[in-house]
C-alpha cells in the first residue's frame, strides 16, 4: 500500500500541503458517478460509505469556519464505524490538519496511511502504551502531574522534547486537570525541558443540549488560560469545540482549532447558529436484503418470546440482518426499514441474524430486494437520527455498533 506523505511540517499544525503519492483510497479523477444505492453488492448486510460526500462535508465545514481555525478530524472507533483507513486517507486528501484518535492502535493505523499529520490521543494512555507514543509520534492529552513525569521520561529517553497537549477539565468530569489547577500544571509542563507543549484543550459535556453550560465551560477554559504566566496561544493549538460546540464558536479569542467528529459524517448534532447553513450530507448508509417472503395467518406470533401477534393475515419479509450486524434489539416492534422505497414495520423481536417486517403494503416484494435501515432508497429515506431514536441510541452509538461482519463498500468516485 502506498502512503500519503505530507511535506511541510513546521509549527503545531501546519497548513495542508500537496500529496506526494496517490493512495488507493483516493478517487480516480476521471471516475464515473455511481447510482445512489449500489444494487450489485453481493452481501447479506453492508454499509456504503460515500467518500465523495465525506470530502465535500469537510470542505463545507471548513468554509463556514474562520480561516485561521485548524481542522482536527476525530476518527476514533474506526472513524465512527466508517472504516479508519479509507476515511482518514480521504480526510487527508480533503484538507484535514490533524487527527484525533482514542488509542495507539488507531494512531498506528493512521501512520500506515500517511505521514506528517499530527495525531492527538484523546483517551488516557496506559503506561504500557508509552513506547507506542514514540513509535507512532502521537501526542497524549496530559491530565495530571504524574503524566507530566511519565511523558517527560519519553522525551529524556528519545533525546528530544516530547510533544503533548494539555487537557483541562472545565466541567466534563472525565479526562483533564481541573480548571482551577490548570495554571500550575501548565508551569510544570513548560518548565520541563523534556516536554514540548503543542496544544491546550477542553471538552464540552453538553454542547448538543445546553448552550448555557457550554458557555460556562468556555469561560472556565478562558479563565484558566488567562492565569497561565507567559502563555503565547499563537504557537499552540487551542481547541474546545466538537461538532455541536462549533455552532457557537466565537469569532474572536484564542481558539484556533476544532475537533470534528459526527458532523463530517453528515450529522448535525445541534441545530445551532454558526453551522446551521452547512449542508453536511450523510456519508454512511446501511442495507441488507430480503431472504424470504411468506404469509402468516391471523393470530400467528412473530419471532422470539411472542411479542407480536398478527391481527390479520400478513405478508411478511425476512431481512438477512440482526443484532449480530448492529441492528439494536431496541428496534423490536418499533423500527422501520425501506423496501422498494416504502417503509415497512419491524414485527417482533430483532434476532441475531434475521428480522421480520410487515410487507403487506408492498405491491411487489421479492427475495433479494434491498432493505435499507439507514439511508436513501427509491425516494424514501431514513436518517441515522431516526434509526437511533427507535432504540434510544445516539447516532454515535448506532454508527459504532455496526459490527465487523457487515461489509464496508466504498464509493470513491462520487462527484466532488
Ligand atoms: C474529546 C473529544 N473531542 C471531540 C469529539 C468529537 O465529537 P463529535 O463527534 O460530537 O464532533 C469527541 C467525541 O466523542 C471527543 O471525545
Amino acid at each position: 500500500m502506498c502512503r500519503i506523505v505530507r511535506r511541510s511540517l513546521g509549527g503545531a499544525c501546519p497548513p495542508y500541503d500537496t500529496l506526494a503519492a496517490v493512495h488507493p483510497f483516493l478517487p480516480r479523477r476521471s471516475g464515473s458517478i455511481i447510482p445512489s444505492v449500489a444494487t450489485n453488492i453481493n452481501a447479506r448486510c453492508w454499509v456504503e460509505i460515500d467518500l465523495g460526500r465525506l470530502e465535500r462535508n469537510l470542505k463545507r465545514i471548513r468554509a463556514a469556519l474562520p480561516a485561521h481555525i485548524r481542522y482536527v478530524a476525530v476518527v476514533k472507533a474506526d472513524a465512527y464505524g466508517h472504516g479508519l483507513a479509507p476515511t482518514a486517507a480521504r480526510l487527508m486528501r480533503a484538507g484535514a490538519d490533524a487527527f484525533a484518535v482514542a488509542n495507539l492502535r488507531e494512531a498506528a493505523e493512521i501512520r500506515e496511511i500517511g505521514s506528517g499529520w499530527p495525531i492527538l490521543v484523546l483517551s488516557a494512555v496506559l503506561p504500557q502504551e508509552d513506547q507506542m507514543l514514540l513509535d507512532y509520534s502521537a501526542m497524549p492529552a496530559v491530565s495530571c502531574l504524574d503524566e507530566v513525569e511519565r511523558f517527560a521520561a519519553l522525551g529524556r529517553a528519545s533525546g528530544r522534547p516530547f510533544a503533548v497537549h494539555m487537557k483541562i477539565d472545565t466541567g466534563m468530569g472525565r479526562l483533564g486537570v481541573w480548571h482551577e489547577n490548570a495554571p500550575a500544571m501548565y508551569d510544570a509542563i513548560v518548565g520541563n525541558p523534556h516536554l514540548r507543549l503543542d496544544g491546550i484543550f477542553t471538552h464540552f459535556s453538553s454542547a448538543d443540549s445546553c448552550a448555557e453550560y457550554t458557555n460556562t465551560q468556555r469561560e472556565r477554559f478562558l479563565a484558566a488560560l488567562a492565569n497561565m504566566r507567559g502563555l503565547d496561544t499563537a504557537n499552540l493549538l487551542i481547541h474546545a469545540d466538537n461538532s455541536a460546540g462549533i455552532e457557537s464558536l466565537p469569532e474572536g479569542g484564542p481558539f484556533n482549532g476544532v475537533r470534528v467528529g459526527l458532523l463530517q459524517f453528515g450529522v448535525l448534532p445541534y441545530k445551532g447558529s454558526l453551522l446551521s447553513n452547512v449542508h453536511a450530507e450523510p456519508v454512511l448508509s446501511l442495507h441488507s436484503r430480503i431472504g424470504l417472503v411468506k404469509t402468516l395467518p391471523k393470530g400467528a406470533f412473530v419471532s422470539y418470546n411472542r411479542t407480536c401477534k398478527l391481527e390479520r393475515d400478513t405478508r411478511v419479509a425476512l431481512i438477512c440482518a440482526g443484532y449480530g450486524d448492529g441492528i439494536p434489539t431496541g428496534m423490536s416492534n418499533r423500527g422501520q426499514v425501506l423496501v422498494r422505497g416504502k417503509r415497512c414495520q419491524i414485527l417482533g423481536r430483532v434476532t441475531m441474524d434475521q428480522i421480520v417486517v410487515n410487507a403487506s403494503e408492498l405491491e411487489d416484494v421479492r427475495v433479494g430486494d434491498i432493505a435499507t435501515f439507514i439511508g436513501e432508497q427509491d425516494g424514501g429515506s431514513i436518517s441515522v437520527e431516526e434509526f437511533s431514536a427507535w432504540s434510544g441510541q445516539i447516532p454515535w452509538e448506532s454508527y459504532t455498533s455496526i459490527t465487523k461482519r457487515v461489509q464496508r463498500v466504498y464509493r470513491a468516485d462520487t462527484a466532488m
